[in-house]
C-alpha cells in the first residue's frame, strides 16, 4: 500500500523533507538534481502514506472523561473515531505489484472476486440507505463515510481484477433494501462475522506466502477499514439500543435476533452448498468460506481461530479503550476453540 498511494494528492501539507535531501543541487549536475528532487518527492509522499496509515489505526478522544454507553458523548466519540481515522487513499493510483507466475495463478484462481466485488457494492447501498434515514448530522456523515468506504473497496477490487486479468461476471443491480435498518443490521453483523474470519485468513495468507508480501501490503488498509467499520457498528448498536424508549427495545431485540438467525441460516446453507437466494446475500457469506477452502489448509482449525482472535485484538488495540469492541463473534470463537485441538 505504501508505494501504491504515493501519487495521492494529499501530500501538500506534509512536513518538509530532511535537510540533506532538500538542499540545493549543483547546477552542473542536472541529472543528479532531478534524481534528488525525485528522492525528496518520494520521501514526502512516503511520509504522507505512513502518517495516514498510522492515523487510521490509532485514535483516542482527547476528552479524559469516563464514557457512559448510550450517551451523546458516546455517539460523538464513535462517530469521530470513524471520521477522523479515514485514510484518504485513492484506488485509481494504486500501483499493483507485478506478480510472479505462480503467485498470479494463485490470485486469479481464487473463486472470490465476483463475490467480493458484489459484497462491497451491496454493503455500500445498504449503508447509504440507512444513512438517509438518520437525522443526526454527525451520525449521518459517519454512516455516509462508511458507505463511501465500501464503495471504495469495490473500486479497489475492480482495479485488482483488472490489473491481474481476472474476468468478472456481470454485476447485478444493487437495490436499496425495503427496510433500511434491516439492511444496515445485516451488513453490520455480517461484517462482524466476515471481518473476524478475514483478519485470520489474511494473516495466514501473508505468513504462508500464499499472497506475495507486496500484494498483502497493498490490500492491508482495506482489511483495517473493515476493522474500523465493525468497531463503529458495535458502538452504534449499543448506543442505539440504549437510546431507544423502553417500549421500542423489545422490537429491536427481536429484530437483532432475526438478523442473527438469517445470517446463521445463510451460512449453514452455504456450508451445505445450498444457494440461499435472499436478496443475493448468500454471496456475502461465501467470501470467507471460499477463501478458507482455497488458502490451503496450512493451519489446524484451532490454530486458525487463535490467529483470528490474535489479529482481532491487534487490529482493535489502537482505538480509544472506552469504545466497546465487537464481542459476539470472538466469544463464539473462544467457545468453539475449547472443543478443538
Ligand atoms: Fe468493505
Ligand atoms: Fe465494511
Amino acid at each position: 500500500m505504501k508505494r501504491a498511494f504515493e501519487a495521492d494528492g494529499s501530500v501538500a501539507d506534509l512536513p518538509s523533507a530532511p535537510a540533506d535531501t532538500a538542499s540545493s543541487p549543483s547546477p552542473s549536475a542536472p541529472a543528479s538534481a532531478e534524481a534528488r528532487a525525485a528522492a525528496v518527492a518520494a520521501t514526502i509522499a512516503r511520509t504522507a502514506v505512513e502518517q495516514a496509515d498510522h492515523a487510521m489505526r490509532h485514535w483516542t478522544d482527547p476528552l479524559p472523561d469516563r464514557l457512559r454507553i448510550g450517551s451523546p458523548e458516546h455517539l460523538r466519540m464513535f462517530c469521530n473515531m470513524l471520521l477522523q481515522t479515514h485514510n484518504p487513499y485513492k484506488p485509481s493510483v494504486i500501483d499493483w505489484p507485478v506478480l510472479p507466475p505462480d503467485a498470479l495463478r494463485r490470485v486469479t484462481s481464487l473463486p472470490i472476486w465476483d463475490i467480493a466485488v458484489q459484497t462491497e457494492g451491496r454493503a455500500s447501498i445498504r449503508v447509504h440507505s440507512y444513512a438517509r434515514t438518520v437525522r443526526d448530522p454527525l451520525l449521518r456523515s459517519a454512516l455516509e463515510m462508511d458507505a463511501d468506504e465500501e464503495a471504495r473497496h469495490k473500486v479497489v477490487l475492480a482495479k485488482l481484477v483488472e490489473a491481474y486479468g481476472i474476468t468478472l461476471a456481470p454485476e447485478p443491480e444493487y437495490l436499496p433494501p425495503a427496510d433500511p435498518e434491516w439492511g444496515w443490521l445485516v451488513t453490520g453483523y455480517s461484517e462482524c462475522i466476515d471481518s473476524f474470519a478475514a483478519f485470520g485468513l489474511f494473516a495466514a495468507a501473508k505468513d504462508s506466502g500464499f499472497f506475495p508480501a507486496e500484494l498483502v501490503e497493498t490490500f492491508e488498509p482495506v482489511i483495517q477499514e473493515e476493522g474500523r467499520h465493525i468497531l463503529f457498528f458495535a458502538n452504534w448498536v449499543a448506543w442505539y439500543r440504549a437510546s431507544l424508549p423502553w417500549w421500542r427495545k423489545p422490537a429491536f431485540a427481536w429484530k437483532v435476533w432475526r438478523v442473527w438467525f438469517f445470517l446463521i441460516r445463510e451460512r449453514i446453507g452455504i456450508a451445505r452448498g445450498i444457494d440461499v437466494d435472499v436478496d443475493g446475500a448468500a454471496q456475502d457469506a461465501n467470501f470467507p468460506m471460499n477463501a478458507a477452502d482455497t488458502l490451503g489448509q496450512t493451519l489446524s482449525p484451532g490454530a486458525m481461530i487463535d490467529l483470528c482472535l490474535a489479529e482481532d485484538a491487534r487490529r482493535m488495540a489502537g482505538y480509544d479503550a472506552r469504545l466497546l469492541r465487537p464481542t459476539t463473534v470472538p466469544r463464539l470463537a473462544r467457545l468453539v476453540r475449547r472443543f478443538l485441538k
